[in-house]
């Protein structure tokens, strides 16, 4: 068999993730670990997870070391997943280990603009509206469903799941191009 001669930096770039990214919001126990959770369950079902890194965290304090809110996490069972994250804050090193942040409002977004460390840092923050279906009358953000009745959790779910339906076909398909080193 042929061995590819291929140099050792070579290889590692071509065996390492394409996509780091991490979904932020406030609390990080509703809506980023369920975009976590979703994100997971897409890049799978493609038989894509070892080109991704997933992960989440919020701008506030108040949960960390919680798992999701039970709420999302029946929510999200009901739907096939199994949300274990547990609760961290965005910290600097992030905007070095992703690729991408997506904040899920405006308040997340203008919360990482603030956390951001260098100009380079703050290009890698996006909105998940970016990637919602606007066309339809929806939403152009994710609405924070901590102090919702269970449909808020539902719409986060629904939201969620064709936004990064569209995301993962921006990044596989081209359409997105990471800012990387820009
Ligand atoms: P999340 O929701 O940002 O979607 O995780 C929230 C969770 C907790 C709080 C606010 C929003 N809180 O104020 O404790």
């Amino acid at each position: 068999m042929e061995i590819p001669s291929t140099n050792a930096s070579e290889r590692q770039s071509a065996d390492a993730p394409a996509y780091k990214i991490l979904f932020v919001c406030l609390g990080n126990i509703c809506r980023s670990p369920a975009a976590e959770g979703v994100m997971r369950r897409i890049v799978e079902e493609n038989g894509a997870a070892n080109r991704f890194v997933i992960d989440s965290a919020g701008t506030g304090r108040y949960h960390i070391g919680d798992l999701p809110d039970s709420r999302m996490r029946s929510a999200a069972r009901r739907r096939g997943m199994n949300l274990i994250h547990r609760c961290r804050q965005v910290t600097e090193a992030d905007f070095d280990n992703f690729d991408m942040i997506i904040g899920m409002d405006a308040s997340n977004i203008a919360n990482l603009r603030r956390l951001a460390p260098t100009v380079e840092a703050e290009r890698k923050i996006h909105s998940m509206g970016e990637w919602l279906d606007t066309a339809a009358g929806g939403y152009d953000y994710v609405p924070d469903p901590y102090y919702e009745g269970a449909e808020g959790f539902e719409l986060v779910l629904d939201l969620l799941d064709s936004g990064c339906r569209r995301l993962y076909q921006d990044l596989t398909t081209g359409n997105h191009h990471l800012n990387k080193n820009s």
